[in-house]
């Protein structure tokens, strides 16, 4: 039975709401990782392995949470990842989703892979605003899965900046999908009951509402997922859309120096939620690489990280560290699975209180009084 929504206190807990209620097939879509799991351990181990070195007797008594992307500001630095195929997790989809973030004041990241359009994702937007007087200061970003088909890969980038989304955060750790190991469990055991069941199809896996969809449900739609893209794309991306850039899945020290040269606007660092490269470097190590060989870079263009973020108090160690903000993915998506819009109002609660007790008890009452030297990280870089 679905626990009572005040139960939840902590992001593991709508982990745990979210596996009572979905079906198997939207719980392995959500949870799933690449081969052994190794990236997704790593992503929400390497935070516990960093402390913090707070200080004390401060004036704690007010505390500012707020923090802005590209000139827009939110209630906190901390905004929602953007995921393929709300539908497989909600009735509501990502409208559902959007309307969380807009009355909790945080901003999010609308995936190419979604179950609705851009225009109708968009539009859910301008409505939820509308009924808070457009009070609300969450704006909405996009996710590019850059469609093979240049005339295609052209079309999206018009109807994005036609809806209003603000940037353009082009994931580039994706030529194809990563080995996701329930998936594959999930697909085997499909094809051993063909026969037996008769229908195994969802109706979210059909997709049917957003011709751009390159995936549905983490599993790849035929052809649309470019394995082609170079850093020379950046130049016709440019020439197209004039708002901010964003790298996602930058995951090592050279590309960010890359990316720098080929003057995007923002980098994330991420390894995709750990469902992509076996292995691969949590957010938090990049960073730290980052600080290491090309510190240069910190300061000249927004920084974001994701994967593995549990806690308000993480969020205040990427900050810390040089971070502009964070997104976070599976807690909203179990929360949004779980309670749809009252769940993740409610996720955004739970991070934005555990990040303000963070701040007192670190000593800062506003963000950019975070420091590198308020973290101790020799325990990650020297085991
Ligand atoms: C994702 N992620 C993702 N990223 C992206 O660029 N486009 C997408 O469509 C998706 N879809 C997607 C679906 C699901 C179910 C998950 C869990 C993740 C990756 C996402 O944006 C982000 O990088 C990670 O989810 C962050 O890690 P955590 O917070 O989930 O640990």
């Amino acid at each position: 039975e679905l626990p009572h929504i005040s139960l939840c206190v902590s992001c593991p807990d709508f982990k745990r709401a979210a596996k009572v209620v979905l079906p198997r097939k939207s719980y392995v879509y959500a949870s799933t990782s690449a081969n052994t799991g190794l990236s997704l351990q790593t992503n929400l181990a390497d935070w516990g392995r960093i402390n913090f070195r707070p200080r004390v007797m401060r004036n704690v008594g007010d505390v500012d949470t707020r923090r802005s992307i590209f000139g827009h500001p939110a209630m906190y630095p901390f905004y929602i990842a953007p995921m393929g195929t709300l539908g497989a997790i909600h009735a509501g989809a990502e409208p559902e989703m959007v309307r969380g973030a807009v009355r909790k004041g945080t901003h999010m990241i609308v995936s190419t892979a979604s179950t609705k359009s851009p225009k109708d994702i968009m539009q859910s937007y301008v409505d939820e605003q509308k009924r808070l007087d457009n009070k609300s200061p969450t704006r909405l970003f996009y996710q590019y899965y850059m469609p093979v088909d240049r005339k295609k890969a052209i079309e999206l980038i018009r109807i994005v900046k036609e809806c209003g989304y603000q940037g353009l955060w082009i994931t580039v750790d994706t030529p194809l999908l990563g080995k996701r190991t329930l998936d594959r469990v999930l697909q085997a055991e499909e094809a051993l009951a063909v026969g037996v069941e008769e229908e195994t199809t969802a109706e979210w896996e059909t997709g049917g509402e957003n011709e751009f969809a390159p995936a549905m449900g983490g599993r790849a739609v035929a052809g649309q997922l470019s394995p082609y893209t170079t850093w020379e794309d950046l130049e016709w991306i440019r020439k197209n859309w004039d708002g901010p850039i964003v790298l996602k899945g930058i995951q090592c020290a050279e590309d960010a120096k890359l990316a720098q040269q080929y003057g995007v606007d923002g980098i994330l660092l991420s390894n995709h939620g750990g469902r992509q490269l076996h292995t691969a470097p949590s957010a938090l190590m990049t960073l730290c690489e980052i600080r290491t060989y090309c510190p240069e870079i910190i300061g000249k263009i927004e920084i974001f990280v994701d994967g593995g973020l549990r806690d308000g108090s993480d969020v205040l160690k990427a900050l810390c560290l040089g971070a502009t903000a964070v997104g976070v993915g599976r807690p909203f998506m179990y929360a949004l699975g779980a309670y749809g819009t009252k769940g993740v109002e409610r996720c955004v609660e739970v991070l934005a209180e555990e990040l303000s007790i963070g701040m007192r008890l670190l000593g800062v009452t506003a963000l950019d009084q975070l420091k590198p030297e308020m973290v101790n990280a020799t325990r990650l870089l020297n085991e």
